[in-house]
């Protein structure tokens, strides 16, 4: 196993342990790619839900928020293109019976050949020392040019079969490759079908064509067909956004890499409303806003990266990812759209109703364009893991704790007695009861000091304040750091405001 694919076991069994995720049905043998919260992961959510809120929406005069319906006419998927378009390939090995998404498979022949180069680039680096130059040696190899351009290759055919629909040119190329079935180890493939992925569902107790209905795959059509609606209940004038956090469920062909690709999963999305001709000024805006975001919660520079489309959705005219370094590789955490005026006229158009805006700067109606931010909240969750997992081997013993940044921290401070006796939990659980008006606490007097430190620890609690005889002298008490673990005897009334600043809003 890699070291890569055992820090993502790392972080599973972690979250498992220490009651972040539990595999949702688990005493059913559980049911794959569905994932429960448990009573820490419940609260790292929250957290995080509501700085995304607060940033994206309560600070900002030109954001407002809505909680839509997860059911929608089912016209709605129609005339926003998932029912046509939101399909994968699929295709299934007929030795092991296993289903793949054909795209996924080429691509993952295409990342074999990415590591080549990697491969090539560190043996050259071995063998001039100091003086070799990466770049150089990149643009400069015929060995890393002939790879690149065969990457280049498989890539524009993938990508023209697939837009075209030539599915039997994508089996082909995969039988070409001779990309095997990791399984089987065979090539004994069917056909490259269609699958879609949305969730159908049926509504009432008559079984004719309307009462069809889907599971929502994004949150973002609640927000369109709610355009007017919001825009004149709230007098917003554009440019101006609308906010929504909420389920998404699309049926993954496959769903791997823990909570990062599930059937169920929460997106936090934000559609900003601007003049037509204005988008790009727009998008450029929100690329950067968001970038920052992750910033200030101190993930790193060389964690994050943009991923710029070149081929784009027929719909857009602007599209860009924002990726986090997994251990699994660079994926995608957030989209950024431009997605013109598709949607709502497309809306416009099914229902025969006028979705514009009346500008009463230029006197014009119009409807307006549309640039889209759109994260994952379990992904977000899922990176602030990855981002904070801590193994510290310089002690004794191997200190495993979660440095996530204290606003995400499901407690922000821990009140422990030093032992169950001598009236040191009473005075701890009237300390507990004056922070909890201000933060979320933890109370806890079972086991040593050094056990709880430590549970503390790997549930990522910035603070522990220990309640000890002296407490009872002299109103003092210990905190200690999760991060330096220094511990330090302050005033009880100072408490508040030491933790206070801890907290406060980078964004
Ligand atoms: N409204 C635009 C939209 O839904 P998307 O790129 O399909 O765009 C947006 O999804 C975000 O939702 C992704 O960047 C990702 O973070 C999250 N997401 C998408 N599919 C997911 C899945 N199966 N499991 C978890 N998160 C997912």
């Amino acid at each position: 196993m890699s070291q890569k694919e055992q820090t993502l076991k790392l972080i599973i069994s972690h979250s498992k342990e220490y009651g972040f995720v539990f595999p949702s049905s688990e005493i059913y043998d559980g049911i794959s790619a569905f994932y429960d919260y448990g009573p820490f992961g419940v609260e790292l959510k929250n957290n995080i839900k509501k700085y995304w809120w607060q940033s994206m929406v309560q600070f900002r005069l030109d954001v407002v928020g809505l909680d839509s319906a997860i059911f929608m006419h089912p016209k709605i998927w129609k005339a926003s293109g998932h029912v046509d378009a939101f399909n994968d390939p699929l295709i299934d090995n007929k030795d092991s019976k296993k289903r793949y998404r054909a795209d996924e498979l080429i691509e993952n022949y295409i990342r074999k050949i990415n590591l080549k180069i990697e491969k090539e680039i560190k043996k050259a680096s071995k063998r001039f020392g100091s003086d070799f130059d990466r770049d150089k040696f990149h643009k400069t190899s015929p060995r890393i040019n002939n790879y690149l351009s065969e990457i280049k290759d498989i890539s524009n055919k993938m990508n023209s079969f697939l837009n075209n629909e030539e599915f039997k040119k994508v089996k082909d190329l995969i039988y070409d490759l001779n990309i095997v079935c990791p399984v089987s180890g065979t090539c004994n493939w069917t056909d490259v079908r269609q699958f879609n992925l949305m969730f159908g569902t049926k509504v009432g107790s008559v079984s004719d064509e309307a009462s069809n209905l889907f599971l929502r795959p994004e949150t973002a059509q609640g927000i369109f067909v709610n355009f007017l609606n919001v825009q004149k209940s709230a007098r917003m004038k554009i440019p101006f956004g609308i906010a929504q956090i909420g389920k998404a469920f699309r049926n993954e062909i496959i769903a791997r890499q823990f909570i990062f690709r599930m059937r169920e999963f929460e997106q936090m999305e934000m559609q900003f409303f601007v003049e037509p001709g204005s988008e790009i000024k727009w998008f450029e805006y929100w690329k950067k806003e968001r970038l920052n975001w992750y910033k200030s919660l101190g993930i790193s520079d060389s964690n994050l990266k943009y991923h710029d489309h070149e081929k784009l959705a027929h719909y857009a005219n602007a599209a860009t990812d924002i990726e986090f370094k997994f251990p699994f590789g660079f994926k995608e955490l957030e989209g950024i759209h431009s997605r013109t005026d598709f949607d709502l006229s497309s809306h416009a158009n099914e229902t025969n109703k006028k979705i514009q805006y009346f500008d009463p700067k230029s006197s014009t109606n119009y409807t307006p364009y549309v640039v889209e931010t759109s994260i994952g909240l379990d992904r977000m969750f899922l990176a602030v893991l990855c981002e904070s997992y801590r193994e510290d081997n310089n002690g004794k013993e191997k200190r495993v704790y979660l440095k996530i940044p204290p606003v995400l921290s499901p407690f922000k401070v821990a009140i422990l007695p030093l032992v169950k006796k001598d009236n040191l939990p009473e005075k701890a659980k009237e300390l507990y009861h004056t922070l909890i008006k201000d933060f979320n606490c933890y109370y806890e007097e079972k086991d040593s000091i050094g056990k709880r430190y430590r549970r503390q620890d790997a549930i990522g609690t910035p603070f522990c304040v220990t309640i000890d005889h002296e407490t009872l002298e002299n109103n003092t008490v210990t905190i200690r750091d999760r991060d330096t673990m220094s511990q330090e005897r302050i005033n009880m009334e100072d408490l508040n405001n030491i933790i206070k600043k801890k907290l406060s809003f980078n964004c």
